[in-house]
C-alpha cells in the first residue's frame, strides 16, 4: 500500500483488520431500546482493510479513505472510525487531546454486511491505543467498542465467537479447519437499521417468528471446521428480510448453489452473498462461475475462515512495500 510520497515518523502504527461473516445469526425481538437479542456466531474471514495512524501535533483528528467504495463514505465525525479516535481520546488521554491523520485503504465491501466500518473502527481503536501510548488492555478497548457499534468488540479479537446481547457479549470459540468462502457483493447497500426494520415488520405480519435460541449442538458443527457440518447448519434470521428488500438476491444465492455450494447465505444484514465450498478448488470454480454467470453480481471475492484478529504493527518499514 502506498500513503504517498511524505516520509513516514518512526511512530506510525498500522493495523490490518479482518472482516466477519456470521455463520449464525439468530435474531430475538426487538427490544424496548430499538435493539434486538442475538446468539450469533462470528467468523473472522480474510479480507482486510488497512489502517495508517500517523501523529499530528495540532490536536487535530482527520481522516482519509481509498479503496473499495470509500468515495461514498464521509470522513467527518459521522464516520465510526473517527467517533473511535475521538472516543478513546475523550476516556482515556488523561486530559491530553493529542491529534491522528487516520489514512484507511478499504477492500472490505462498503454496507455488506461484512462489518467493515466496525472493523475500521476497532483497528483505530488499536492504532490509537498504541500510538498515543494510553496502554489499555484489549477488554478496555472492546468495552468501548461495543459502545460505537454491536460489531466492534468482535472484530478487535478475529477467530470465531459466540455472541449474545447485541452481539457484544463475546465468548471465543476453539475452532479447527478452515473454511473456503466465496462472498459475492451486490451494486448496492443495505442499510443494517432497515434490514431489522423489515424483520419486525415481518414478525408483526407473522411471517417470521423471532427466536435468538442457538442449540448447543449447531455451535458445536459451527465451530467443527467441517464443511459438511457447517454447512447444514448455516443459518441467518436476517435472511428473509434482506431478500424482502433486495428480491435480486434470491437469484444469486440460486446461482451459488447451482454452481456446486455446499450452502448459502446472506452474510449479516446483506447485501453481500456467502458461498461455503467443500474445499479450495471448488472454491476457486465457484468463484468463477459467480463471476462469469451471476448478473446480480457486482463482485466475487475469494476468502478464508477463520482468521486471527487485527495485527498490529509499528514503524515506517511497513509501508515500504
Ligand atoms: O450496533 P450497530 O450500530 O452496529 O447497529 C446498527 C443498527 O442495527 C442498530 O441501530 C439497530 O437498528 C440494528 N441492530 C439491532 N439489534 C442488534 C444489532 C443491531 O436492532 N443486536
Amino acid at each position: 500500500m502506498s500513503i504517498g510520497t511524505t516520509a513516514i515518523p518512526d511512530a506510525a502504527v498500522s493495523v490490518t483488520v479482518p472482516a466477519k461473516v456470521n455463520l449464525a445469526l439468530c435474531v430475538g425481538a426487538r427490544r424496548e431500546d430499538g435493539y434486538h437479542d442475538l446468539a450469533t456466531v462470528f467468523q473472522a474471514v480474510s479480507l482486510f482493510d488497512e489502517i495508517v495512524a500517523l501523529p499530528r501535533s495540532d490536536g487535530q483528528i482527520v481522516l482519509q479513505m481509498s479503496g473499495e467504495g470509500s468515495e461514498e463514505l464521509a470522513c467527518d465525525h459521522t464516520n465510526l472510525a473517527y467517533r473511535a479516535a475521538l472516543l478513546l481520546r475523550e476516556r482515556a488521554a488523561g486530559g491530553r487531546a493529542p491529534g491522528v491523520d487516520l489514512r484507511i485503504v478499504k477492500q472490505i465491501p462498503m454496507a455488506g454486511g461484512m462489518a467493515g466500518g466496525s472493523g475500521d473502527a476497532a483497528a483505530t481503536l488499536l492504532a490509537c491505543n498504541r500510538l498515543w501510548d494510553l496502554g489499555l488492555p484489549i477488554d478496555d478497548l472492546s468495552r468501548l467498542g461495543a459502545e460505537l457499534g454491536s460489531d466492534v468488540s468482535f472484530l478487535l479479537y478475529g477467530g470465531n465467537a459466540l455472541g449474545l446481547g447485541r452481539g457484544e457479549r463475546l465468548t471465543p470459540q476453539t475452532a479447527t479447519g478452515r473454511l473456503e468462502w466465496v462472498f459475492a457483493t451486490a451494486p448496492r447497500g443495505l442499510s443494517t437499521p432497515l434490514v431489522y426494520r423489515q424483520f419486525d415488520d415481518m414478525a408483526a405480519r407473522g411471517a417470521i417468528r423471532p427466536n435468538n435460541e442457538l442449540a448447543a449442538e449447531a455451535l458445536a458443527d459451527l465451530c467443527s471446521g467441517d464443511p459438511e457440518r457447517v454447512a447444514g447448519r448455516l443459518r441467518n434470521d436476517l435472511q428473509a428480510a434482506a431478500v424482502e428488500l433486495y428480491p435480486q438476491l434470491a437469484m444469486t444465492l440460486d446461482a451459488g448453489l447451482r454452481a456446486g455450494a455446499l450452502a448459502a447465505l446472506v452474510s449479516g444484514s446483506g447485501p453481500t452473498c456467502a458461498f461455503l465450498a467443500a474445499d479450495a478448488s471448488s472454491a476457486d470454480d465457484l468463484a468463477d462461475e459467480l463471476f462469469d454467470k451471476a448478473s446480480e453480481v457486482q463482485d466475487v471475492r475469494r476468502a478464508y475462515g477463520p482468521v486471527a484478529g487485527p495485527s498490529v504493527t509499528t514503524g515506517p518499514d511497513r509501508f515500504s512495500r
